[in-house]
């Protein structure tokens, strides 16, 4: 049977591995069955109480992919790994069978999970297609420096230059842990740069020679970013195919399966 991930362990150092799986608006139920095999009950019952169909298919997505991955790389059954969560809401695993560390992000259609070794990793996707009105938007959560380059821009280019400010900020603000309890306003990105570049305002107390971003290129449909506090970042992406999921989670995991 071939792995569910072309890693046989989690990468070193400043490397990064993006799980990205597509997902439909609805899953058929044999997937729903065979995902929540590898949810622990709580997950179950959070699954459960997901009034909107596409969010529950989002999450079970997210944290089945993310159990299988872990077992991937350490053995222990994919139900059994504990999460923590800081104060601000970021899930974490901190298991002495694993090195690996975790972001998960998801958008209608798509779930991404960045693994890697390195705590302070983020990651944001989001649809081109959102319903969003780029400028307003920015006027309330972006940087002054940002909303000026954006309004700078000719109007077909606004959508793609928020998504990609928009991602960026997301993916910082996720790596930090600490969601939007940090001022939008208080970072500007370059995302034209290769790789983008960040200000800090010195309120924010953090130092952007510490921190390492990428954008990467999925397909047409879908922005996606990295963030990591990293001398150097690499990012490995891998699409893992919702039914090679589902078949991979329905196997024991002693069989080889994760
Ligand atoms: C919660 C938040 C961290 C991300 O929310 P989001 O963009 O709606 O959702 P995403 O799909 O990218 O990420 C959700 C996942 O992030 C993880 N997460 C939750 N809280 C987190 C935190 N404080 N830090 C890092 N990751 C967090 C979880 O794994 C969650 O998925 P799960 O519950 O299914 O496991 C927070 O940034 C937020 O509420 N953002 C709102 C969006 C917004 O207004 N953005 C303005 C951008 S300019």
């Amino acid at each position: 049977m071939s792995p569910l991930l072309p890693f046989a362990a989690p990468p070193p150092p400043g490397e990064v591995v993006l799980c990205c799986v597509d997902i439909p608006r609805r899953l058929d139920p044999s997937t729903v069955a065979r995902l929540r095999e590898a949810l622990p009950d709580d997950e179950r019952a959070r699954h459960e109480r997901y009034g909107d169909e596409g969010a529950a298919g989002e999450f079970l997505c997210g944290r089945a992919l993310l159990r299988a991955a872990l077992s991937t790389w350490g053995a222990v059954e994919r139900r059994a790994w504990r999460l923590t969560h800081n104060a601000h809401g970021r899930p974490d695993v901190e298991h002495p069978a694993t090195t690996a560390r975790f972001n998960l992000s998801h958008t209608r259609g798509m779930v991404a999970l960045a693994l890697g070794r390195d705590p302070a990793v983020g990651v944001d996707v989001e649809r081109l297609d959102r319903r969003v009105r780029p400028l307003e938007v920015a006027d309330r959560f972006f940087s002054p420096d940002e909303v000026t380059e954006l309004r700078a821009l000719p109007e077909a280019r606004h959508r793609d230059r928020f998504l990609a400010l928009w991602t960026l900020k997301e993916a910082y603000i996720k790596a930090r842990g600490m969601g939007l309890a940090l001022p939008l306003r208080a970072f500007s990105f370059m995302p034209d740069e290769a790789p983008p570049r960040v200000r800090f305002d010195p309120s924010l107390g953090d130092d952007a020679a510490r921190w390492c971003f990428a954008r990467v290129d999925l397909d047409p449909g879908h922005r996606v970013a990295v963030a990591a506090k990293v001398a150097r970042l690499t990012v490995h992406v891998v699409r893992v195919d919702l039914d090679a999921l589902a078949h991979h989670v329905g196997l024991p995991r002693a069989t080889g399966g994760v």
